[in-house]
């Protein structure tokens, strides 16, 4: 009986743990990353602009992804501006070419600090009359599956969403992505 007792304690122990792990994670990964705007003139006097908005979270994957777009797309000819999603940032983003976001996934979600960001801006940028810009969704991962890119369908709705990517260890390569999305 009293093994019983303690393998019940244990147990819940171990419960309560990873439900404190998990909170952590959540909130680690949302935390605001601030104003780090970062800017790869483009080739001459009028350049195509991109802005790449990506939250980074954990570890530095999701920004190393970000970087090498960026360098792709600059490659090409753009001029890129790099950020992270936030209160810092304007909500209108007419007067890009193309518009990517970015995000980790975690837990089959991406971070709510940009789906957050998303959700003042694509009905703004679905709603506008003038040329709409193209837009690209990436995620990066562990895993094949792309649920989280579901989730957003709603939000995704009326705009030109030309590409959703997932990177994953084994899976396409940033800076061909970008070179690619400058040339078309
Ligand atoms: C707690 C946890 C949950 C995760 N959940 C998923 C998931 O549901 N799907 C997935 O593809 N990858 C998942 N991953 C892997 C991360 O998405 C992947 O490592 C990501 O590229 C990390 O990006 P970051 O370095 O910007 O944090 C998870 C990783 C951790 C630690």
């Amino acid at each position: 009986m009293k093994y019983l007792l303690h393998g019940i304690v244990i147990f819940f122990a171990l419960i309560f743990a990873v439900m404190v792990l998990m909170v952590g994670v959540v909130a680690a990964v949302n935390k605001p990353k601030g104003d780090k705007e970062q800017v790869l003139p483009g080739k001459g006097d009028r350049p195509k602009k991109a802005i790449i908005i990506y939250q980074p979270a954990l570890t530095k994957i999701t920004a190393r992804i970000a970087q090498e777009l960026a360098a792709g797309l600059n490659a090409g000819g753009y001029e890129v501006i790099l950020n992270h999603p936030g209160a810092h940032l304007s909500t209108n983003l007419s007067g890009y070419e193309l518009v990517v976001f970015g995000s980790p996934t975690y837990a089959g979600q991406l971070t709510k600090a940009l789906t957050n960001y998303m959700q003042q801006v694509c009905p703004q940028l679905a709603a506008a009359t003038d040329q709409t810009p193209r837009i690209v969704l990436f995620a990066t991962g562990g895993l094949d599956q792309t649920e989280e890119f579901d989730r957003l369908a709603g939000l995704l709705t009326g705009l030109n969403v030309v590409k959703k990517v997932k990177f994953t260890s084994k899976g396409q390569n940033a800076y061909d992505l970008g070179l690619e999305l400058a040339q078309e």
